[in-house]
């Protein structure tokens, strides 16, 4: 794909939880694509190296998905600098895990506040400056536990459930006002978040687990020209892991 194809020279980009894993390729991505990236992440460290490597047309913005104040000076920090913001990735998320008579409350309200409260503040702070500007793409990162069940996974599946329909109702609503707003649903990706599953037991029919990059094409397509008349959608991005494998 070329830069043109993508439609994201020039155009501006935040991505939550762009510090490493799965964000940081999202990051790498769009920026090879010729957009302004905003590593928006609580690890300063990982996200001011990265943005530095990364050099002209890269910022970090230090970022608790849950602070609803500083999400809007994020947002004013990144029109200040680039003059518009016209993509956004919400992607920093935590996971969690227990039998449901050992799933604290504590869990459930962590895991509910990042991956859930955390990307309905993210839509609600950038939409005034996307809708000003007759338009923006947001892209939320849900997973296939946001489509089946899944034991011990409590929070995390409800938080990704949540992702989901947060993100069909900002589709209907938005879509007038040029706002599109997708779904992507990754499977099992080798990543921090994932260090202690083996990959070789899971029924995956492409027979491997996912890379952070294996996400970044339906990433660039969600966030730029290609997918105009796209929203509301949901793309799974899993190896085929949600049809299982070797049904008799
Ligand atoms: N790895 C997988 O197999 C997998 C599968 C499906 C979905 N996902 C989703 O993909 C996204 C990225 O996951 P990953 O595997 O790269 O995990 P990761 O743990 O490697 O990275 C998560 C990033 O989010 C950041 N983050 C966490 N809480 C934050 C907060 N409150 N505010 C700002 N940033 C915060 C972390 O600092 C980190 O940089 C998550 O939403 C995750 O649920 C991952």
């Amino acid at each position: 794909m070329t830069s043109d194809l993508l439609g994201l020279t020039d155009r501006v980009a935040v991505v939550t939880g762009g510090a490493r894993g799965i964000g940081a390729a999202y990051v790498r991505a769009l920026h090879d694509a010729g957009a302004c990236v905003v590593v928006a992440d609580l690890l300063g460290e990982a996200g001011a190296a990265l943005a530095a490597d990364l050099g002209e047309r890269a910022r970090f913005a230090a970022l608790d998905v849950t602070d609803e104040d500083r999400w809007a000076q994020v947002v004013e920090e990144t029109v200040t600098a680039w003059g518009r913001l016209d993509v956004l990735v919400n992607n920093a998320g935590i996971a969690n895990a227990g039998p449901i008579e050992h799933y604290p409350r504590s869990k459930w309200d962590a895991v509910i506040a990042v991956n859930l409260t955390g990307t309905y503040l993210g839509c609600r702070a950038v939409v005034p400056t996307m809708k000003a500007a007759g338009g923006g793409s947001i892209v939320n990162v849900s997973s296939v536990e946001g489509m089946r069940g899944s034991t011990h996974l409590h929070g995390y599946v409800a938080s990704k459930f949540g992702v989901r329909g947060l993100t069909k109702s900002l589709a209907v609503e938005l879509g007038a006002d040029g706002i599109r707003v997708n779904s992507v649903h990754p499977g099992f990706i080798e990543t921090e978040m994932t260090t202690k599953i083996d990959p070789s037991g899971l029924p995956i029919p492409l027979r491997r687990g996912g890379l952070p990059e294996d996400l970044t094409g339906t990433v660039l397509y969600l966030a730029g020209a290609a997918s105009a008349y796209v929203t509301g959608a949901e793309i799974v991005v899993d190896g085929g892991m949600i049809n299982g494998v070797g049904h008799l």
